[in-house]
């Protein structure tokens, strides 16, 4: 039968300190000037490329003078390698710290929702139908985010979402929709929203009500994260449900050019708005009877709000009218919680995480991120799963992150206090993993601003500094890897890799992540000689870390897994 067990490693000892270190948006491209991190300093980093196949060498660096890293290579952290639809899907943090702590490749939301979609599934189930029942009397409501990104949602999904809704009996629709710019161009929006008015003025041909209600951008507007800062969610309740927003117009392109024009805005932090009739009337708040979806097939940025439509219970800001509703999310986004608990498809079934199997093997584990990547290093690493495993062997902290601000203006973020966390935690002997991820590069990265994401990749690097001299004092080992790339690319490039330039002339600066690999280091004093990166896997990716991982803390990994990257040679 099944077993937590691990077998032991033959070869790798058990018992050491491992300082597993996640590197947000932070990936390989050729140097040039809208390489942030090839711009920025950022010695120990550079420090693991240059010595990655000459062993032992002392390059000079303060930590490297006991070690050098044993090995750097480059991993896939995009498309199909960690479970995205194509090639063409850059990878995110959701399915990149899926990848990294399931030791797996699961389906993921994108590519369910596509495939729901194709073959109609997504009509047939418990999920669609519950909505269905609202059809006759009420309104349909779709709440999400309006791009063809393909992070949190796509454009094309809504679009058939829409036809499948009206063809089944959805008689008066309403969209509610958020402006994207981070995981694709800043401005891209007015596109988006010119599609979605075509398609919606074919639908009312068809005699279906159909229109955009309320819209905003996607920072400032309804997907905070992690409990961050309910403010934002508060405004899109205030425009979606109760039909209030400081901003009123006609026609919801006209909102997002009129918005956009307004000295230094753009779409991640569009103002909340509401779409109003010729009496200044609100075209579509949310009232009893009605059904709603969040769109959205990601979790972190859509659960606050499943939270509010849902709980009965709920004191993060005063709702002033809670609408009885049916409402469902696209997926489910938290299968502990069991939140929402109706969805239309239902979520990659993650589990026998590598969190998982440490704990039942004796392995103690801390893990830390401030607010903003708090539930990456442990909701997305534990396969969707809040809170520990056993809180015993486990210990998370998360540092609060600076609220109402965006991170251009303070890129160093809270790089050094995790580093200090993390640094305490290894010389507390109390762990044998200490994981953490550093946000800056791509929290920094979204915001286009390349002189802040300058200062951002340093920092970091200064917290891996911090974090490897720890594991060096303890006689540990270190892993330094990343969830995708971000910050390594900064413009919008054609297809020779040139920048692009638009109508003006001038480059466009690029918000999103990337297609790059990621690298991954691993090496400290704990290393056993002979230990290194495997010939035979040119195409590994993050999933093939965990259970490189698991051998580093001296066990076998499960037979399922995807592979080990490393093998240890006589020395
Ligand atoms: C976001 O939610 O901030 C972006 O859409 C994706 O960024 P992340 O995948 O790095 O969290
Ligand atoms: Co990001």
């Amino acid at each position: 039968g099944f077993s937590w067990k691990l077998d032991d490693h033959p070869k790798l000892p058990k018992g050491k300190t491992i300082g597993l270190i996640v590197l947000d948006g932070w990936g390989e491209a050729d140097p040039d000037q809208y390489n942030c991190i090839h711009v920025a300093e950022t010695p120990i980093m550079d420090s693991f490329k240059k010595i990655h196949d000459v062993l032992a060498i002392n390059i000079g660096y303060e930590f490297t003078v006991h070690t050098a890293p044993e090995k750097w290579r480059l991993i896939r952290a995009h498309g199909k390698a960690v479970g995205l639809p194509t090639e063409d899907d850059m990878g995110n943090s959701e399915v990149g710290h899926n990848a990294l702590g399931a030791g797996r490749i699961y389906a993921q939301g994108a590519k369910l929702v596509d495939l729901a979609l194709a073959s109609g599934k997504i009509y047939d189930g418990e999920g669609f139908k519950y909505i269905q029942q609202c059809f006759d009397k009420g309104t349909l409501h779709l709440i999400g985010l309006l791009s063809d990104g393909g992070v949190h949602s796509r454009l094309d999904q809504l679009q058939l979402l829409l036809k499948g809704a009206s063809e089944r009996g959805a008689k008066r629709i309403r969209v509610h929709m958020l402006t994207d710019g981070r995981d694709v161009l800043d401005g891209s929006s007015v596109g988006f929203v010119e599609t979605l008015e075509n398609d919606l003025a074919k639908l009312r041909e068809k005699g279906i009500d159909a229109q955009i209600a309320s819209g905003g951008g996607r920072m400032y507007v309804t997907m905070d994260r992690y409990e961050n800062d309910w403010e934002v969610v508060k405004r899109g309740w205030d425009a979606q449900v109760l039909g209030e927003a400081p901003h009123k117009f006609q026609n919801a392109l006209e909102a997002v050019k009129k918005l956009r024009a307004e000295p230094k805005a753009n779409d991640q932090y569009l103002p909340p708005f509401v779409i109003v009739d010729g009496s200044g009337k609100a075209v579509g708040p949310i009232v009893d009877g009605d059904a709603v979806v969040t769109i959205n097939f990601r979790a972190d940025r859509m659960v606050m709000l499943a939270k509010a439509l849902e709980y009965q219970d709920f004191d993060k800001f005063d709702r002033v009218r809670i609408p009885k509703i049916h409402y469902a999310g696209m997926l489910q986004y938290d299968g502990e919680l069991k939140l929402p608990s109706h969805y239309l498809v239902s979520p990659p079934e993650i589990e026998r995480t590598s969190g998982e199997y440490l704990v039942h093997n004796g392995v103690r584990t801390f893990a830390c991120s401030e607010t903003v990547k708090f539930g990456h290093v442990t909701f997305f690493w534990n396969g969707n799963r809040s809170g520990c495993f056993n809180s015993e062997m486990e210990e998370y902290v998360e540092i609060p992150s600076d609220v109402g601000i965006t991170f251009n203006v303070q890129p160093k973020m809270k790089a050094i206090e995790i580093a200090e966390k993390a640094r305490d935690a290894i010389l507390s002997g109390k762990f044998h993993q200490v994981r953490v991820n550093l946000p800056n590069g791509d929290m920094v990265g979204h915001t286009g601003d390349i002189e802040a994401t300058i200062v951002a990749c340093k920092a970091a690097d200064e917290a891996v500094k911090m974090i490897i001299n720890a594991i060096e004092q303890v006689g540990g080992i270190f892993v330094v890897t990343a969830d995708h790339g971000n910050a390594e690319d900064m413009v919008k490039r054609d297809k020779k890799g040139k920048p692009q330039l638009d109508k003006t002339g001038n480059i466009q600066i690029l918000t999103s992540h990337t297609l790059q690999p990621v690298p991954i280091a691993i090496g400290g004093p704990g290393l056993v000689p002979g230990v290194r990166f495997r010939g035979d896997m040119p195409t590994g990716g993050l999933a093939n870390v965990a259970a490189t991982v698991i051998n580093l803390h001296g066990f076998v990994a499960p037979s399922d897994y995807e592979t080990t990257l490393i093998e240890v040679v006589d020395h």
